[in-house]
């Protein structure tokens, strides 16, 4: 009988295609995706634990499970992910979970598939290992569910240590994957007809830093000179890697989308130096003059936290002033979340909910008004959209613009997978709309 495989999966995009190499490997040893939960045979938690604290929603699944549990014997329930690798968290869901059959963690995904055939030979207790880093990088395939867009990572892992930031604890130093598997698969993805790819890392700039392998702009200049229509997005960026090359490789390659999440986190030098960036804001301005130099009409992007350790309404109001000066396309705002094991959670000073709530609305407010002056400027103007879905509801095809901006049109044949030209006539806070041509 055909056996099939659930994933539920928290938090971001790199989850999201460590979800789909996971798929990959369930689709390998026999398993196809499961119409629901309750009919499948394996179910695998992705978990994160980045920002949210994704620990009570993640508990709350996994003990809705025990009951399925007890009715399917042969169900073998795993739960891995960066939530599972932070200190003595696969312990705990050990013991309040014990019928949890696999516990990993993120340097061994590629173990999993080891794991579950150990539990279908019959092994009766749970295996836990979030210890073994077999030190290879898994480079099985995807099973790949964004067509037109693929994600492919480059680098695992961040030797940053900023001090608000989980990812070093519980992804490890930074580890690049070769360059000749990166380019194989870009090269096989294109061949199936994806229309856009996303270079995946936590900072992607020191791709492959200290070896005598390709370094990012070198990678980036050779997929961006592969053959057909496509196109080539990386994130994220640090602004203290990111060089003159790397923009200056994004203006010689048609096929490198004009946009950039270069996150910068904060307005404010103090604060800046205590999240040990290792930038300032100047340096930071610097970078972005020399970006829009090469590529004028560049789109930025950004993250933002506020209510830092520490954070005055000064350094808070060095954020709004940054974020006019830059005038980001778009941001993604972040209220200052403590991490249990970070610098950043020890520390003095830590800001108020009723404050921080205040600033990332007053934040929002701005980032929101300066978006939506810059969809207006797309009325009238023809772009062209990547198509990729179709929104029941609105009748409507959806897809991206060059610069990472989300347009709607209507059309009678199926449009997803195609290069449209759209010309805007209307907008709406983020997005934009208008009619095919
Ligand atoms: N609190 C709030 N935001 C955070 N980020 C990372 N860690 C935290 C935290 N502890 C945000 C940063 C980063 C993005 C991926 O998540 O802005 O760039
Ligand atoms: Fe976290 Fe900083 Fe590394 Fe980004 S660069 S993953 S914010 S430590």
């Amino acid at each position: 009988m055909e056996k099939h495989y659930h994933i539920v999966t928290y938090g971001c995009q790199m989850n999201v295609h460590d979800s789909e190499r996971i798929a990959g490997m369930l689709i390998e040893l026999g398993y196809s995706e499961a119409p629901s939960l309750e009919e499948a045979d394996i179910i695998v938690f992705n978990t994160c634990c980045i920002r949210e604290n994704a620990e009570n929603h993640f508990f709350g699944n996994l003990g809705a499970l025990k009951a399925l549990k007890r009715e399917k014997k042969d169900l073998i329930i795993a739960a891995g992910g960066c939530l599972t690798q932070q200190k003595g968290m696969a312990e705990t869901v050990h013991k309040k979970f014990p019928f949890v059959d696999i516990v990993f963690g993120t340097h061994n995904l590629g173990k999993l598939k080891d794991y579950i055939l150990q539990k279908r030979d019959g092994y009766k207790k749970s295996i836990i290992r979030i210890d073994e880093d077999t030190g290879v990088i898994y480079e099985g395939s995807s099973f790949r569910t964004s067509y037109p867009n693929a994600w492919v990572n480059i680098t695992f892992g961040c030797n940053n240590f900023c001090t608000y930031c989980i990812v070093p604890y519980v992804k490890g130093r930074e580890r690049s994957r070769k360059s000749e598997n990166i380019l194989a698969e870009c090269r096989q993805l294109l061949d199936e007809g994806y229309g856009e790819i996303t270079l995946l890392g936590q900072n992607v700039n020191s791709y492959n830093n200290g070896s005598d392998d390709l370094s990012f702009p070198e990678l980036l200049r050779k997929i961006g000179d592969m053959d057909g229509k496509f196109r080539l997005r990386f994130m994220t960026s640090h602004p203290k890697d990111f060089s003159e090359d790397i923009a200056l490789a994004i203006a010689g390659s048609s096929h490198i989308c004009d946009c950039l999440h270069l996150p910068v986190q904060s307005g404010s030098d103090r604060i800046l130096k205590a999240m040990n960036r290792h930038y300032t804001r100047d340096d930071y301005l610097r970078k972005i003059d020399i970006l829009r130099k090469h590529v004028p009409d560049c789109a930025v992007t950004t993250d933002l936290i506020v209510g830092f350790p520490g954070e005055t309404d000064v350094d808070f109001k060095d954020t709004l002033s940054l974020v006019k000066e830059v005038g980001y396309a778009s941001a993604f705002t972040f209220v200052y979340s403590p991490r249990t094991g970070t610098p950043a959670a020890k520390m003095e000073g830590q800001i108020p909910e009723n404050v921080s709530k205040a600033r990332i609305m007053e934040l929002v407010e701005l980032v929101n008004s300066q978006t939506r002056t810059m969809s207006k400027k797309y009325i009238g103007k023809t772009v062209e959209i990547l198509v990729e879905d179709y929104d029941e509801k609105r009748g409507l095809y959806l897809g991206r613009d060059e610069h990472g901006r989300m347009g709607y049109f209507s059309s009678d044949e199926d449009e997803v997978g195609n290069f449209v030209n759209v010309k805007i006539n209307h907008s709406n806070g983020v997005s934009i709309m208008g009619d095919k041509v």
